[in-house]
């Protein structure tokens, strides 16, 4: 029985795997937590434990996974009070109305229909030429200052922040300021520093929109204030959220993809030179790649209703993790699943999610991916870690997964 406290009552956890604290840091940057093997071995379901000292299921097994999450009878209404909180900063943002990744069907179809038709694959494709033009512009500078050179800041956040404020019409010359307030909303450290965070990047949306209802630009927020918060469609408030998780959620995962793949393919120098010989197998690389590196490490749910499923009742109010990074390691779905290798279907990985909050921006993810990394490798043959692998710092395991520096020479 499960009380609305969320204390559970795990009857059907059949093999006795004691709960592991969640989220736990990698120990590899591209391999899931040490702390997670365990839970590896009881798929497809474990539990965990939260930093609250609650407990909450933790899917481990890719069928549950997508079973799961195609199922309404989850929620992601966050701000409900028996939505699991991986973290205290989370927990402090709870309360706030977050846009698409928030809310269920259908008021969530209504909100994914307005923005789709920007995050076609059509539209992704038109974008290439932009892209790659960043991504030269990005090279150009970091080859003229000479080696060595952060990666990361000198391109692999860069690249993805330009982009989407090409696509937003958000000047980039604000990217400091929202790269910064980006870093604090989701890497804290302390819970005021979310609180403020979110506050500073409203204000600033705020003001945006504001200039954007006196001088229309030619962004995806130019139309949205122009069509759809004119017209009454949108509120202000629903419009600022909107806008917060596109810029967000638009620069900061695909960075840490380009500076985690990266640093992945160098740590594999057989793969990299395959990769080089053979470009065609890139589109491959890449979805290996995010299966393997699966930064988004930890996707939330709480049920609405109790759920029969592998032979478990997940109650009502129980909370659901889905480690991307384990689920998409499901030794039978993938076999050797630790190992890098493109030749393997990689296909239906849930490193983007699963159901109805499937990333919205994954083709154009995947757009700047190929770009980023084809012409990276290409113009720079002898491209190396500047630092002792071991020694490169990578992010902590309660945020987005990637490299917090990546020094490199050429
Ligand atoms: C490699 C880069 C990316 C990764 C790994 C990634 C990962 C994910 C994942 C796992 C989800 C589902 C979360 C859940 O179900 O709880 C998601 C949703 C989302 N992503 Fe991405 N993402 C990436 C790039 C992008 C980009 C470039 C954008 C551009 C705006 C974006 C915008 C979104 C949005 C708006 C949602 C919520 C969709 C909804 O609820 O309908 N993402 N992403």
């Amino acid at each position: 029985m499960t009380d609305l406290t969320g204390s559970m009552d795990f009857t059907g956890m059949k093999d006795g795997t004691e709960p592991v604290a969640f989220p736990q840091n990698r120990t590899c940057p591209y391999h899931p937590p040490a702390a997670y093997d365990p839970l590896r071995a009881a798929r497809p379901l474990a539990r965990v434990t939260l930093f609250d000292g609650r407990e909450a299921w933790f899917v481990t097994g890719h069928g549950v996974a997508r079973a799961l999450l195609a199922d309404q009878r989850l929620t992601s209404d966050r701000t409900h009070p028996d939505f699991p909180a991986p973290t205290e900063r989370f927990a402090q943002i709870r309360d706030r109305r977050a846009a698409l990744l928030g809310v269920d069907d259908p008021e969530h179809r209504t909100q994914r229909r307005m923005v789709a038709a920007d995050f076609t694959l059509r539209r992704a494709a038109a974008l290439r030429p932009r892209i790659q033009q960043i991504v030269d512009e990005r090279l150009d500078a970091m080859i003229a200052q000479g080696p060595p050179a952060d990666l990361v800041t000198a391109f692999a956040l860069p690249v993805p922040s330009t982009v989407i404020c090409v696509l937003l019409g958000v000047p980039y010359d604000d990217h400091d300021f929202f790269e910064e307030q980006s870093r604090r909303l989701l890497r804290g450290p302390a819970a005021y520093d979310v609180q403020d965070a979110r506050d500073r990047l409203e204000a600033y949306i705020d003001d945006l929109i504001g200039r954007k209802e006196k001088d229309r630009g030619t962004g995806l927020l130019d139309d949205l204030v122009h069509l759809q918060l004119r017209s009454g469609e949108v509120d202000r408030e629903y419009l600022i959220n909107l806008a917060i998780i596109l810029l967000v959620a638009g620069h900061e995962t695909t960075a840490n993809m380009i500076s985690l793949g990266t640093y992945t393919l160098l740590q594999h120098p057989e793969r990299l030179a395959e990769l080089r010989s053979a470009p065609d197998l890139l589109p491959a690389a890449i979805e290996e790649l995010m299966r393997l590196l699966s930064i988004a490490d930890g996707m939330l749910r709480m049920a609405v209703e109790d759920i029969e499923i592998a032979g478990t009742t997940i109650r009502a109010g129980d909370g659901v993790i889905f480690s991307t990074s384990v689920i998409n390691r499901d030794e039978t779905v993938y076999p050797d699943p630790d190992s890098l290798d493109w030749h393997r279907p990689a296909r239906h990985h849930v490193a983007f999610g699963f159901g109805i909050h499937q990333c919205l921006g994954q083709n154009l993810a995947r757009a700047e991916l190929e770009i980023a990394l084809r012409t990276l490798f290409a113009r720079l043959p002898g491209l190396r870690l500047a630092a002792p692998a071991d020694e490169i710092p990578f992010k902590p395991g309660d945020t987005i997964q990637g490299m917090l520096e990546l020094p490199v020479a050429w």
